[in-house]
């Protein structure tokens, strides 16, 4: 035991000068735009072989026996709604996964899923709820869906159709938490990425509308709580100032390498909770979505803290996230990381020391930069420092 701290307290030392995870790289931008669909992926996820897809299923189907089930805790939202610290994300998995993965995590105690219409998979999630409600695994009530207002759907009189249709795709009356998922406003109609000779299209209408048109969506009950995503600190204060009803979550990338510290602080003072996404670096989104930057789930530093707890990487990273206050959203699409996620949050709290070292890890980096995807955009949020 001594001696695997003597050799820590070294790596630390002289972890700065040795990191290869210090460098980003460049990449090309993205390709064009997706042909128009009415739902669609503007996140294409990485093939896996029909051999590796059936293993996967066969152990997703076998979680709960092999894993057991976790109570995943909450904390309280600033109008009471109680959410869980841990939700599935549901981005990028593979299609043929996306029904067995998410009734995997419901088995395994997850409550929260986070979904959006531009994952292109809510008919597959909804399958999912649909299945462990009818089964008795979890009730409704039991439940905290997120959804997504995506881009194209700003203006105020697009905003319920929007929702109605995600709630029909996901086969539900009401979601939990409705997001705005990002304060760009793309041009109105079916393509979610609607470019002319390869330039990305804005519309003049402003988030705000958007706003104004969830607030009717929760006075309907269509929504039980309204939150953002991908805001900067005067976009959250602009809707705060605003708004009747006040944003309860802020959902924006953290991990080590992006600790999003004074984000939080200024976003706590106003009552809005961080939660978190990329949580792990985001390993497996297409690259063209990605800046490059190394995960952080590599970083040497995590690889030895985490050996030195007796924790995973990925359990260290969302311990770090829960001890600062935050939930988070991860996705996995295997069993055995499903579990490793469900565990982290009844694990015992990080102490200060190795929250600090984490925290030292901070370069202001982000993965998701939304390169050709709005960063042009008068309301493209990461201008300013936070
Ligand atoms: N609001 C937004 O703009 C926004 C943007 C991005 C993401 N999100 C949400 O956040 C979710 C998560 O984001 P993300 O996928 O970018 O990042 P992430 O959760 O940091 O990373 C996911 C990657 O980590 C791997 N992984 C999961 N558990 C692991 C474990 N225990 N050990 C090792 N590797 C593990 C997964 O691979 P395996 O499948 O092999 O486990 C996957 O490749 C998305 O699905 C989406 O719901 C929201």
């Amino acid at each position: 035991m001594k001696s695997l701290r003597a050799v820590l307290v070294i790596f630390i030392i002289v972890y700065s000068k040795l990191s290869p995870s210090r460098s980003v790289v460049s990449r090309a931008p993205p390709p064009a735009a997706p042909a128009p669909r009415s739902t669609v992926s503007v996140e294409q996820p990485a093939s896996a072989s029909t051999h590796e897809l059936q293993q996967r299923l066969h152990e997703l189907r076998a979680a709960r026996a092999q894993y057991g089930a976790v109570s995943v805790p909450r904390v309280e939202l600033s109008d009471g709604a109680r959410m869980p610290v841990l939700a599935l994300g549901t981005a990028n998995l593979p299609p043929e996964l996306v029904t067995a993965v998410v009734s995997a995590a419901i088995e395994l105690g997850y409550r929260a899923v986070d979904t959006a219409p531009v994952y292109g998979n809510e008919r597959e999630v909804g399958r999912a709820l649909r299945d462990k409600i009818a089964d008795g695994t979890v009730t409704r009530s039991e439940l905290f869906i997120i959804s997504k207002l995506w881009s194209t759907s700003h203006r105020r009189d697009l905003v319920e159709p929007a929702c109605r249709r995600s709630l029909e795709a996901l086969g539900l009356d009401y979601v939990d938490l409705y997001l705005i998922h990002n304060p760009m406003s793309f041009k109105e109609g079916p393509n979610p990425i609607p470019k002319i000779a390869n330039v990305l299209q804005y519309s003049e209408h402003d988030y705000l509308e958007a706003w104004f048109g969830i607030e009717g969506l929760v006075k309907k009950g269509l929504v039980r709580s309204a939150g953002l995503s991908n805001f900067n600190s005067v976009q959250v204060e602009r809707v705060v100032e605003k708004g009747r009803i006040k944003p309860v979550i802020n959902q924006v990338e953290c991990h080590p390498y992006l600790s999003q510290l004074r984000l939080e602080e200024f976003c706590a003072a106003r009552r809005v909770r961080l939660s978190c996404f990329g949580v792990l670096g985001s390993k497996g989104t297409p690259g063209d979505y990605t800046s490059g930057l190394a995960p952080a789930i590599d970083d040497p530093l995590v690889t030895v803290l985490a050996a030195g707890l007796g924790v995973t990487p990925a359990q260290l990273l969302i311990s770090y996230q829960l001890r600062l206050g935050r939930t988070v959203v991860v996705k996995s699409s295997r069993a055995s990381h499903l579990s490793q996620a469900a565990a982290a949050t009844v694990a015992a709290p990080l102490d200060s020391a190795t929250v600090a070292a984490l925290s030292a890890l901070n370069r202001n980096k982000r993965i998701f930069t939304f390169k050709g995807m709005g960063d042009t955009h008068k309301n493209y949020p990461f201008r300013i420092p936070f």
